[in-house]
């Protein structure tokens, strides 16, 4: 079916791919240590990184967007890291995260994305998620589904024709300990954040009975945006995190459910299916869950942390 957002959507696409050759370019500079990478900055501590592709890749998004639809309203990782005030209304609003992924882009683990999510009274309606490195490139449109480009698949054609819809994978979710799991540290490794994220790892990795049991296996990819999109493929079952930011997740949120899977926001726990995760937070969410469809799979159960 046609999309309401066709226009956005096609927008997003050719922004985000636009946007992927500066990172691969980005990449290939700092993989070969050309001085011409330029310097790695930290902003909240040593381990929350940015460079300067980051914020030359989110002023070529904001600007392009701008230049199609300069009455919708612009949400940044870097325009906020700048100062910019980012309060989501119900008025059209990019969510855009130029780098997702910067430490793997810095340490040239191929797991970067740019995410481009557009959110209309607070819900998302695109979600474009590019991997320039990989050149897999998912997207979603409110109400028609979710697809996947991946060009390491398909090397005959490379454009949305060729598009796979989501989920690859159908089988239902089975209880965690049948299931790979990804979690990350991210950036905030100090007080109840810290516990909490460590409380998770214990509980998911431990070979105890009274946490539903210990999973498969767990992973932390290093990109939110990916985490929630490899879920959406049905590669992964279920991704946890203590408190990514909206922009990590907006794009990606729309890929996952039109793919049929879920976001929680798991604080405090809850047992329902809250698709949005920002609502009365303004721009951030903390601790959210992300699983694939399921009867009852992690329901029933308690949350990881
Ligand atoms: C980060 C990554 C990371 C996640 C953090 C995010 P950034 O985004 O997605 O995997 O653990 O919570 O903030 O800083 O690379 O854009």
């Amino acid at each position: 079916s046609t999309s309401a957002w066709e226009v956005e959507l096609n927008l997003a696409i050719n922004v985000a791919r636009e946007c992927g050759i500066i990172i691969r370019n980005a990449r290939d500079k700092r993989m070969t240590g050309s001085v011409m990478a330029g310097p790695i900055n930290t902003k909240m501590n040593t381990t929350d990184l940015v460079t300067e592709t980051d914020v030359e890749v989110e002023q070529l998004v904001k600007r392009s967007l701008a230049q199609r639809f300069p009455e919708y309203a612009f949400v940044g990782e870097e325009s906020y890291a700048a100062g910019e005030k980012t309060v989501l209304t119900d008025q059209p609003t990019w969510i855009v995260d130029p780098i997702d992924g910067t430490t793997n882009f810095v340490h040239g683990f191929p797991f970067v994305a740019v995410s481009i999510g557009l959110f209309v009274n607070k819900t998302p309606v695109v979600g474009v998620v590019y991997n320039p490195i990989l050149d897999q490139l998912y997207y979603a449109s409110k109400g028609c589904g979710a697809y996947v480009v991946d060009n390491a698949r398909n090397t005959v054609d490379k454009t949305e024709e060729h598009a796979v819809r989501l989920p690859l994978v159908r089988q239902p979710l089975g209880p965690v300990n049948t299931s790979v799991v990804t979690c990350e540290w991210g950036s905030d490794r100090s007080g109840n954040n810290f516990e909490a994220k460590c409380a998770c790892f214990r509980n998911l990795a431990a070979d105890r009975a009274d946490h539903g049991g210990m999973a498969h296996a767990l992973r932390a990819i290093g990109s939110a945006a990916l985490n929630t999109c490899l879920v959406a493929t049905g590669q992964l079952d279920a991704y946890w995190e203590g408190g990514p930011w909206i922009w990590d997740i907006a794009a990606a949120s729309c890929i996952l459910t039109e793919a049929g899977g879920v976001l929680l926001d798991a604080n405090p726990p809850k047992d329902t299916d809250v698709i949005v995760p920002i609502s009365g937070h303004g721009f951030e969410c903390r601790r959210y869950f992300a699983i694939r469809p399921s009867t009852n799979g992690y329901k029933d159960q308690k949350p990881f942390a």
